[in-house]
């Protein structure tokens, strides 16, 4: 299965991320320096970043109050908590997302109800009411997977029509919107991440972003304040704090001074990050389309989105076409995550792998789309030479399959299909 040296391999690796902005380098050193990294001060705070870096992360998504945590993971167990999820309660959440968002779930000891996504990988808003009704649920955790935006009106009708609290996982969605409101503050809390290959990058973290003042005050508790919940300055009124403070548990979720200095200065750069992020994704998607084997969901309407990869599904492959398509790309130097597989493979995991959450019925809407669904990663730095050069090595692979398929059909009479002839039947280069 060696490749044919004649065609172009891409040599960047997808996995690298940005540098770390110099003036969060010189932060964190100082502060290293210092040795208080701990976000509180015994004696009165010792440093402000982490209450600062909370501060301008509500304004930035448009909430009240932000509470940073150590990861995205943690941010939606606690999103859970405070919305007072009861052990064995059942939560909904969509087909098309990652294993931390059940994982929290199940961290909340609640019982996840997975509902179906369509074709274009979000909720299917018809769903959700059935297993909302069916199940009694009062709690949608409605993962923006990879930043596609579900019809938000379509969703908060049904949350409305249902009683449904909905806590909105924007590890994927920061600067994202839906007919122009902010994603992170349709729900009552959104949870975001700052794992290396999100948007913002402190290795771990992530952050409760809500409004209410309840809420926010046992997150607060909840995130690990001890008795120094004063140091905070994206804070409700002392009274809430302290009403709550005899109740509450401490969870222990705390983000550090180093991951805030660190994530600070990245915030300014988002919008013209992101401004590059979704020229990478359209550049891509624009030579994908070009092969009618292959179908990437637009991202029109009323959803504006933010794209730290893309994705694409392949139309009408077998399991074994699939991997010889992956194959194919690999030996050129692309990886594509794929969600079909039969194992869970470094990120990418669908409902089936998730024992844990208990029987789900048949989600059979949600496993043909997973079964064609392929995922790469697009750093910020890729020139449009790489993302043609991505487009061009996925319809290729595309071409050798449907070639190899025909030939196959063919039984090795007459003449070859020309696409046959070109990747050499019978053989991956
Ligand atoms: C969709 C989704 N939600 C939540 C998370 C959790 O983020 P973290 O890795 O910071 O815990 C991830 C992480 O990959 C994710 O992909």
């Amino acid at each position: 299965m060696a490749s044919d040296p004649a065609l172009r391999r891409l040599t960047r690796d997808l996995t690298e991320p940005e540098p770390i902005p110099e003036a969060g380098i010189a932060r964190a050193v100082e502060l290293m320096r210092s040795g208080r990294l701990f976000r509180y001060g015994e004696m009165g705070a010792d440093q402000a970043d982490t209450a600062l870096l909370e501060q301008e992360f509500a304004a930035f998504t448009g909430r009240k109050y932000c509470v940073a945590v150590n990861s995205g993971g943690c941010a939606l167990f606690l999103a859970l908590k405070v919305a007072v999820v009861q052990p064995g309660e059942p939560v909904l959440v969509n087909g098309f997302t990652l294993a931390p968002v059940p994982g929290a779930i199940l961290h909340a000891a609640a019982r996840p109800v997975v509902v179906e996504v369509g074709r274009d990988y979000v909720i299917d808003a018809e769903d959700l009411r059935r297993k909302a009704r069916a199940s009694g649920a009062k709690v949608l955790l409605l993962s923006h997977m990879r930043g596609h935006i579900a019809d938000m009106d379509a969703v908060m009708a049904v949350a409305d029509d249902c009683g449904l609290a909905v806590i909105e996982d924007c590890a994927h969605a920061i600067c994202a919107s839906w007919r122009g409101r902010a994603i992170g503050t349709f729900g009552l809390a959104a949870a975001f991440s700052a794992q290396t290959y999100k948007h913002l990058n402190a290795g771990e973290g992530g952050f409760l972003v809500l409004d209410d003042e309840a809420m926010a005050a046992r997150a607060i508790l909840h995130s690990g304040s001890y008795m120094l919940h004063g140091q905070h300055l994206s804070a409700p009124p002392a009274e809430s704090l302290e009403a709550a403070s005899g109740t509450t548990p401490n969870f222990s979720l705390r983000m550090t001074a180093l991951a805030a200095a660190i994530l600070r200065p990245q915030l300014a750069e988002l919008p013209r990050r992101v401004a590059r992020w979704n020229a990478i994704h359209d550049r891509i998607a624009s030579g994908l389309r070009r092969s009618q084997h292959i179908h990437v969901p637009a991202r029109g309407g009323g959803q504006s989105f933010s794209a730290t990869s893309i994705q694409f599904s392949l139309l009408d492959f077998a399991p074994d076409e699939m991997r010889t398509i992956l194959d194919h790309a690999r030996d050129r130097g692309l990886p594509i995550k794929w969600f079909g597989a039969e194992r869970q493979a470094g990120f990418t995991s669908a409902p089936r792998h998730w024992t844990y959450a208990g029987p789900q019925g048949p989600l059979d809407a949600t496993h043909r789309v997973l079964a064609g669904l392929c995922d790469i990663r697009t750093p910020v730095a890729l020139t449009d030479d790489d993302c043609d050069l991505i487009a061009d090595i996925v319809r290729d692979g595309v071409e050798f399959a449907v070639a190899t398929r025909a030939a196959a059909g063919r039984a090795g009479s007459g003449p070859e299909p020309e696409t046959a002839r070109k990747h050499g039947k019978g053989g991956m280069r």
